[in-house]
C-alpha cells in the first residue's frame, strides 16, 4: 500500500466568520497539495472547523444561540471561503462530528486505562480568548501573556494528562529531528520551552457545557485543544479502521500559525507517544498578518475580509499575494497599496504582458501557429535549468515567496528577451527562421511558467494554457513536463483577454 501525502490546516474556530489570517493558512496549504500532486504523490489534503469550547460558547450566547447553532452557521462562511479560493482539500472536519467525538473519547479512555491520565484538581488561570491554561508566574497582573486580556482564575476538580512523562522522549525527538519544525528560527524556541520543563496538562473543565464530556464523567467536558488535536488521527480512521491509519500517519506536514505551534510541537507529540503512534514528519509554523501595520481586531474595525478582496482583485490575484509577499513564518502587513502594486507589477506587467505580447507576434508573425523549433541553447532554457532546482528546493523547504521569485526570473528575462531578440526586426531583415525560433522559445517559457504557478494560481495557469492553444486538465498538471523543448508542434494560440488586468486606482 502506497502511503499517502497528508497535509493538514489547524481546525479553524466557529465564533467568528473568516477572515486573512485563516485564509493565508489555507492558501499555503493548497499550494503544497498541488506541488505535490504534481509531483505525483497521492495528496491527502484535511482542513475543518473547531467547534467546542468556552470561547465559541460564549460567543453563541451572546447571539442567543447555542454553540451547534453557531456552528453550523459558522461553517458554511469556511466551507463557502473554500470553494471561491479554489482550496483542494480531500475532506473537511467537524469536531462536532460523530466520528470525532468516538475518537477522542477511545484516546480519552485508553489513556484513563493507561494511567497517563488522572484525575487532581486544577488551580491556575484561564484565558478563553487564546483557550489556554497559564500558571501563576505566566499570568502576570492577571492578563494573558499573548492576547492582554483578563484572565479567569479556576480551582477545579480536573482531569490532568501526564505530559510531565514525554519531556526526555520528545527532547530526543527535537535533537535527531532538526528538520521537525519549519521555519528552523523557531526550532530554538520550542526545544528551550521543552527544557524549561513539562507539566502535566489539565485536560477537563467543569464550568462550561459545549464539548465532548469525559466517559463515564461527563460533568467533565473535555479541553477544546485535547479534542481538537485529535482530529488529525481522527480523519485517519483511529481505532476504526487500521489500514486508513496505515495508508495516511504519520502525517507530512501540519501547517499552522506561529500562535499555535506549541500546541502542535509540544502537546500533540506528547499525547501521540502516549497513544504509541510515529510523530508527523514536519510541523510547519508561518508568520502573523497585521493589516496597514496594525493588529486586525473588530474593535479597530480593520479586519480583512477575504472574499471582498477576491471579488475586487481576483482570486489568483490574491493568492499570490499573501504567498510571495512575505517569506513563510515571517510576520507581514496587508495593505491595499501592496496588494495592488504586486498585481500590477509581477502579474500585469510582467507575466499578463508576456503572454499577450506573444501571442500578438505569433498572430502576426506566423499566422497564430506556435512554430516547431526553437533556438539551440538559448538563454531562457539554460535560466530554466538554473531555475528549475532551486523552485524545487524552495518548494520542499516550504518557501513560497522564494519559489516565485525563482518563477519570475524566468518571467523576466523572456519579457527581456523579446526586446533582446526582437522578432520585428529580424522579419524586416528576412530572417523569418530565427524569428519562428525565438517565438517558440517564448511560448515555450510560457508553457513552463504555467506549470510552475499551478500550485499557487490554478485557474492563471489553466488560462495561459489555454490561450496558448493547450488543452489541459488542471488537476493532471505534472511537472515533469515542465521540460524544455516538448511545446507540441502544430498548435494553434487562442489569444483571450488579459489574464491580470492592470488595477486603476
Ligand atoms: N482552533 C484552533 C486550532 C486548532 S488545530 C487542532 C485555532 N483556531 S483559530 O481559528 O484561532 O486560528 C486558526 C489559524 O489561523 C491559526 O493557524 C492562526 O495562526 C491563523 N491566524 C489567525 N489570525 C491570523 C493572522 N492575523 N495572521 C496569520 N494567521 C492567523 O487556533
Amino acid at each position: 500500500m502506497r502511503k499517502k501525502y497528508y497535509l493538514t490546516t489547524p481546525l479553524y474556530y466557529v465564533n467568528d466568520k473568516p477572515h486573512i489570517g485563516h485564509s493565508y493558512t489555507n492558501i499555503a496549504v493548497d499550494a503544497m497539495a498541488r506541488y505535490q500532486r504534481s509531483k505525483r504523490e497521492e495528496v491527502f489534503f484535511l482542513t475543518g472547523t473547531d467547534e467546542h469550547g468556552k470561547k465559541v460558547e460564549q460567543a453563541a450566547e451572546e447571539r442567543g444561540f447555542t454553540g451547534q447553532v453557531l456552528a453550523d452557521q459558522m461553517v458554511v462562511r469556511f466551507q463557502d471561503l473554500w470553494k471561491r479560493l479554489n482550496i483542494s482539500n480531500n475532506e473537511f472536519i467537524r469536531t462536532t462530528e460523530k466520528r470525532h467525538k468516538m475518537a477522542v473519547g477511545a484516546v480519552f479512555k485508553k489513556l484513563l486505562e493507561k494511567g497517563d491520565i488522572y484525575k487532581g484538581e486544577y488551580e491556575g488561570w484561564y484565558c478563553t480568548p487564546c483557550e489556554t491554561f497559564l500558571t501563576e508566574t505566566q499570568a502576570e497582573n492577571n492578563l494573558c501573556p499573548d492576547c492582554r486580556r483578563p484572565l479567569e482564575k479556576l480551582k477545579e476538580e480536573s482531569y490532568f494528562f501526564k505530559m510531565s512523562g514525554y519531556e526526555k522522549k520528545l527532547l530526543e525527538h527535537l535533537e535527531n529531528n532538526p528538520d521537525f519544525i519549519i521555519p528552523h528560527s523557531r526550532y530554538n524556541e520550542v526545544v528551550s520551552f521543552v527544557k524549561g520543563g513539562l507539566t502535566d496538562l489539565s485536560i477537563s473543565r467543569t464550568n462550561f457545557q459545549w464539548g465532548i464530556p469525559v466517559p463515564g464523567d461527563p460533568k467533565h467536558i473535555i479541553y477544546v485543544w485535547f479534542d481538537a488535536l485529535l482530529n488529525y488521527i481522527t480523519v485517519a480512521g483511529y481505532g476504526v479502521e487500521n489500514k486508513k491509519l496505515e495508508e495516511l500517519w504519520p502525517a507530512d506536514i501540519h501547517f499552522m500559525g506561529k500562535d499555535i505551534l506549541k500546541f502542535h510541537a509540544v502537546i500533540w507529540p506528547a499525547i501521540l507517544f502516549a497513544l504509541g503512534l510515529e510523530l508527523p514528519k514536519h510541523i510547519a509554523a508561518h508568520g502573523w498578518w497585521t493589516v496597514d501595520k496594525k493588529k486586525m481586531s473588530k474593535s479597530l474595525g480593520n479586519v480583512v475580509d477575504p472574499i471582498e478582496m477576491i471579488e475586487r482583485f481576483g482570486v489568483d490575484q490574491y493568492r499570490y499575494f499573501l504567498l510571495r509577499e512575505i517569506p513563510f513564518g515571517s510576520d507581514g502587513d496587508f495593505s491595499i497599496d501592496l496588494l495592488i502594486k504586486r498585481i500590477n507589477g509581477d502579474l500585469a506587467n510582467d507575466l499578463g504582458n508576456l503572454l499577450n505580447r506573444t501571442l500578438v507576434m505569433i498572430e502576426k508573425y506566423n499566422e497564430g501557429m506556435v512554430p516547431e523549433k526553437g533556438t539551440p541553447q538559448n538563454e531562457l532554457k539554460v535560466m530554466l535549468d538554473d531555475v528549475l532546482p532551486k523552485f524545487n528546493k524552495a518548494m520542499e523547504g516550504v518557501q513560497f515567496s522564494e519559489a516565485l521569485t525563482e518563477i519570475w526570473r524566468l518571467v523576466r528575462l523572456a519579457n527581456k528577451y523579446i526586446d533582446t531578440q526582437a522578432p520585428w526586426k529580424l522579419i524586416k531583415e528576412g530572417k523569418k527562421d530565427e524569428a519562428s525560433a525565438v517565438l517558440f522559445d517564448l511560448a515555450e517559457a510560457l508553457r513552463i511558467t504555467a506549470i510552475l504557478i499551478y500550485p499557487f494560481m490554478p485557474e492563471s495557469s489553466e488560462k495561459i494554457f489555454s490561450q496558448l492553444g493547450l488543452t489541459v486538465n488542471s488537476d493532471k498538471i505534472l511537472l515533469e513536463e515542465a521540460v524544455w523543448g516538448k511545446f507540441p508542434p502544430k498548435t494553434k494560440t487562442i489569444r483571450g483577454n488579459p489574464i491580470f488586468p492592470r488595477i486603476e486606482k
